[in-house]
């Protein structure tokens, strides 16, 4: 707990153009000043801050308060958390009463690691400038990576001597005992029983990690030889000091470019972010190796909008990767990404081109994460309906990931253009995603259900729904995505003989419901149905795409409508549902088999309904005629439901 008297101090040593200041640029305009609101976006500063009344007053959006509320509001951070923010940053000792034994062993532990790596970040610096093995081994190597002097200072780069004791004796010259520097990664002990400490780092250059208010908490060590059996890096364990999946390298250095860019960029090592410092870019952070987390990704979040990560993987470590990627759309933040030649790196490619062509590359081939995403999966799709229905869910399941629901619609419209797939389709598709997630969630998300996308006004027909609208849809579907195919069809001669005809897939449709003098309820489903048979007796073949070109718009709509699921819906939902997607010809004969008699078992079983009705009802001497034909379509029913292999409906 912060005693009240701790926490009236900092309020009053806290100026609010200051604290506000560190993260928005502001102009002195009279008595306030002025800057562009980092509560929303504009592009003519309408945010004040005025420091004799200690308040920051948006009149774009609104937003209004003081420094605590400030960092509450911008910084996400709680209460407590703000006033211990303000208390470092105008240096006030807040004493906090009632902490545990254990709380107040890992804090003095904190400090004691926290004093140790700041004392061995400033050895490490002098000994790269100051001694001739540094300046030979240490400081030649970076300016052979084509550091400069000034870039290798504002990165504290360091060196530690090949001797491989040198800091070990340095450090208990100093007074710090073996046992912190051991858990500050900095040494290690022989288990010879002598306990004799050596340098971890021999022999290696060092890359500072540091916390957000710019303290050492860790570091990177590079070897210095070519040897590829030794590890390149070794790092810091973790400690209470040093958290990796809560740090990000180069946050300190980046974090008030990154604020003013409204802009991260995201990179994989310590070399890429200071190359591209040097170049110009400042606003740029590294997960440094490990993927990135949760916590990195909200740490990012305080500061920006945007993740912009440069990739300079192949395209098979890309999709490896693009999963790890999609926990940052479920933390709402916007994803960019820049790809880079074959063979290079940020580093190697900041050193290779101009400051500007290098800014001109991270904003010119920029591109959308989901999309880039959804063009790398299709890329290997081709012509295989199976993939690309796969590759199509994996991208419906990112997108639902997107906490935004009107970012979520632009980036289903968006994928539909490009996929050149129904976009309802795909809302549909991403809604039963989004189902799934809240089942798993419990009943306890469901007032979430309401962030699920309403369904688009589908071109579905308006009829009374007498039951076989499925059933008609499908072989509508069937029709017009296969009509044209040629099958080969198995029939029973009135000799009994088996035979087989060759016939396309619209003929075998109209002659099997010719024969039951079958036809569709639903209108504009029997329209196209009519119209086909019509066309096509008269000899026109009807490929695939002759409805979705239609002049008749609602014959059109429908077409898309059906067509579209054929590349939309998982293998999985697709042999549920008993959906049809082509695999071979034996398979379609089955299709058509299977929604003809779906069509025929919901007919019977409509027919069955009424005739029960109609027994209730009827006079005496007429129950005996119905119940025989009653009989005679249960027996049909109890035929057809066995072909189809399911339970009878009741
Ligand atoms: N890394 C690590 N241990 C290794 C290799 C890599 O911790 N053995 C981490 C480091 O944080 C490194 C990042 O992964 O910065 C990226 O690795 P890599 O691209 O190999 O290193 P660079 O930073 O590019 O270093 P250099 O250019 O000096 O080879
Ligand atoms: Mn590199």
């Amino acid at each position: 707990m912060i005693t009240p008297q701790a926490i009236q101090s900092v309020k009053d040593a806290m100026r609010v153009e200051e604290v506000v200041g560190e993260f928005v640029s502001l102009k002195r305009k009279g008595p306030r000043y002025l800057g562009l609101c980092p509560f929303h976006n504009e592009k003519t500063p309408s945010f004040n801050v005025s420091p004799n009344l200690g308040i920051y007053k948006c009149f774009g959006c609104g937003e209004a308060g003081d420094a605590i509320t400030f960092l509450t509001k911008h910084e996400h951070l709680s209460y407590v958390e703000a006033i211990r923010w303000l208390a470092k940053r105008y240096n006030i000792e807040v004493t906090e009463e009632e902490q545990t034994p254990e709380q107040q062993v890992e804090h003095s532990e904190r400090e004691s690691l926290a004093v140790v790596q700041q004392w061995a970040l400033n050895w490490s610096v002098d000994q790269l400038w100051n001694t001739d093995e540094g300046k030979r081994i240490g400081l030649s190597y970076f300016h052979e990576r084509g550091f400069s002097d000034a870039t290798i200072k504002a990165f504290q780069l360091g060196y530690v001597p090949e001797q491989g004791n040198a800091f070990a004796y340095a450090a208990q010259a100093n007074g710090f005992n073996p046992e912190i520097l051991e858990k500050a990664g900095w040494i290690k002990r022989r288990e010879d029983g002598t306990g004799t400490a050596w340098d971890f780092f021999a022999g290696r250059v060092t890359f500072p990690i540091l916390g957000l208010s710019g303290q050492p908490i860790g570091f990177g060590a590079r070897t210095l030889k070519s040897d590829k059996k030794l590890p390149k890096y070794f790092n810091s364990p973790e400690s209470v000091l040093y958290n990796k999946s809560r740090s990000l390298y180069g946050i300190a250095q980046a974090k008030k470019s990154i604020v003013e860019q409204g802009l991260c960029y995201l990179v994989e090592g310590y070399t890429d972010v200071i190359s591209l410092h040097q170049a110009g870019i400042t606003n740029v952070v590294a997960s440094s190796g490990t993927s990135l987390t949760e916590e990195q990704v909200r740490l990012i979040k305080r500061y920006a909008p945007v993740v912009t990560i440069l990739y300079d993987g192949d395209a098979a470590g890309m999709k490896a990767s693009l999963r790890g990627i999609d926990l940052v759309l479920k933390e709402g933040l916007n994803v960019k990404v820049v790809t880079f030649p074959e063979g290079e790196d940020p580093d190697s490619f900041a050193k290779s081109h101009s400051s500007s062509e290098v800014r001109a590359h991270l904003t010119d081939t920029a591109q959308d994460f989901l999309v880039f995403k959804a063009a790398l999966l299709m890329a290997d799709v081709g012509d295989d309906p199976v993939k690309k229905a796969a590759a199509i869910h994996e991208i419906v399941e990112s997108i639902a990931l997107v906490p935004d629901h009107v970012l979520r619609s632009l980036y289903l419209q968006q994928c539909s253009r490009m996929l050149g797939v129904n976009e309802q389709a795909l809302v549909s598709e991403m809604n039963k995603v989004l189902r799934r997630q809240y089942r798993k969630q419990g009943p306890d998300h469901a007032a979430t259900e309401e962030l699920i996308s309403p369904e688009l006004a589908a071109p579905q027909p308006e009829v009374e729904d007498l039951g076989t609208f499925p059933q008609e849809r499908e072989l509508i579907r069937i029709l017009l995505a296969y009509g044209h195919e040629r099958i080969t069809v198995p029939f029973v001669t009135e000799e009994r003989e088996q035979q087989e005809e060759e016939m396309s897939v619209a003929e075998a449709m109209f002659e099997v419901l010719a024969v039951d003098d079958l036809l569709l309820d639903n209108p504009l489903y029997k329209e196209i149905y009519l119209h086909y048979r019509h066309v096509s007796n008269l000899g026109t073949s009807i490929g695939e795409t002759y409805y979705v070109a239609h002049e008749r718009k609602d014959w059109q709509e429908a077409a898309i409508e059906v067509l579209a699921e054929k590349y939309v819906l998982s293998h999985n939902w697709m042999d549920r549902h008993r959906i049809y997607v082509k695999r071979d010809k034996t398979d379609l004969l089955r299709a058509l088999t299977y929604a003809i008699n779906g069509l025929k078992l919901k007919r019977v079983t409509r027919m069955l309904t009424a005739l029960s009705n109609d027994i209730g009802m009827a006079a005496y001497e007429n129950v005996g005629p119905l119940m025989k034909e009653k009989i005679h379509l249960q027996k049909i029913r109890g035929q057809l439901a066995e072909i189809m292999g399911r339970p009878i409906p009741v």
